[in-house]
């Protein structure tokens, strides 16, 4: 049977990606934000997953505003990284795993949670970035991705509690999988920032920091937060840390932290990252095995 054994949680700063593929690692700025990540490569590396579904959003690139998916499964073979005006990233054609994709989608919608499959999209730097952080720089990624994207771009975005629930559906689906595949879930984007108007550049390190606490220790405290409060609190484009609750939902609550590691500034945002096994279906030896 398939099992989620942990969860990745990390901001998708396209300027970290461009550091990335620009050689910029070594500066300064750009040490203190990829120094964070070192454990993490180290840690996936032992852990081997065989699939990775990526929670992300998609920023208009895949879908213009003429359809905006609420919630839209990856279910195709292959995603190709999408080109954002600069051109696409230097980064592997992401591949996918259509038999477990089509398996949760069935699972889920039977749960009556109604996504969209999509069977053809492009990636933009929300699902890639996380990739390139947790894998660096490979010729393929080491294991087959699932991407779900959720709106977070035009309003209305899913409430957190929505999230939650979808990513407990997709721990259903995903266990009723029969083959023995080793699934790592990411909840991606954030943490609190606004890009224009009046308020850009808003960052509020003490949101932030509560969230990732309440996702390591009490997730139902950021579960019950509400869209005014994203927007008050952590500025515009905070509300995309409702899609790291898909990821909360979909670990059970015999967790252990890994790694935690907040940096402000990258770009206009604070970086938040956070690695949670799940006990319930992970052994406590899973990264030293
Ligand atoms: C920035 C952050 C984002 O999440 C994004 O999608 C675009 C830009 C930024 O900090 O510049
Ligand atoms: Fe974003």
């Amino acid at each position: 049977m398939a099992k989620i054994v942990a969860g990745v949680w990390t901001s998708h700063v396209p300027a970290i990606g461009a550091a990335l593929d620009l050689g910029k690692t070594q500066e300064p700025y750009w040490t203190r934000v990829f120094g964070g990540y070192e454990k993490s490569k180290e840690w996936i590396a032992k852990v081997k997953p065989d699939v990775c579904i990526v929670v992300f959003n998609d920023h208009a690139t895949a879908f213009s505003v003429d359809i905006v998916p609420t919630f839209a499964l990856g279910c195709a073979a292959e995603f190709e990284p999408a080109d954002e005006g600069w051109g696409p990233r230097p980064v592997p054609v992401v591949k996918g795993h259509p038999e477990l994709a089509a398996h949760i989608a069935q699972s889920i919608i039977q749960d009556d949670f109604d996504i969209t499959v999509v069977n053809k999209m492009e990636v933009d730097h929300g699902l890639t970035v996380p990739l390139s952080l947790m894998f660096g720089q490979p010729k393929e990624w080491p294991c087959q991705i699932i991407p779900l994207a959720v709106n977070v771009v035009l309003f209305p975005p899913p409430s957190g509690k929505r999230c939650f629930n979808l990513g407990q559906a997709i721990r259903k689906a995903v266990e009723s999988y029969p083959d023995d595949l080793r699934v790592v879930i990411f909840g991606t984007g954030g943490m609190s920032h606004q890009i224009s108007g009046p308020r850009a550049g808003l960052i509020n390190s003490d949101f932030d920091r509560a969230f990732l606490e309440s996702l390591a220790t009490d997730p139902s405290k950021a579960t019950s937060i509400r869209h005014i409060e994203y927007m008050r609190e952590a500025g515009a484009e905070g509300i995309e840390m409702v899609m790291w609750l898909v990821a909360r939902g979909a670990l059970s609550d015999n967790v252990e932290e890994i790694h935690r590691f907040y940096t402000v500034p990258a770009s206009n945002t604070a970086v938040g990252h956070l690695i949670l096994e799940d006990r319930a279906s992970a052994p406590s030896a899973l990264a030293a095995e």
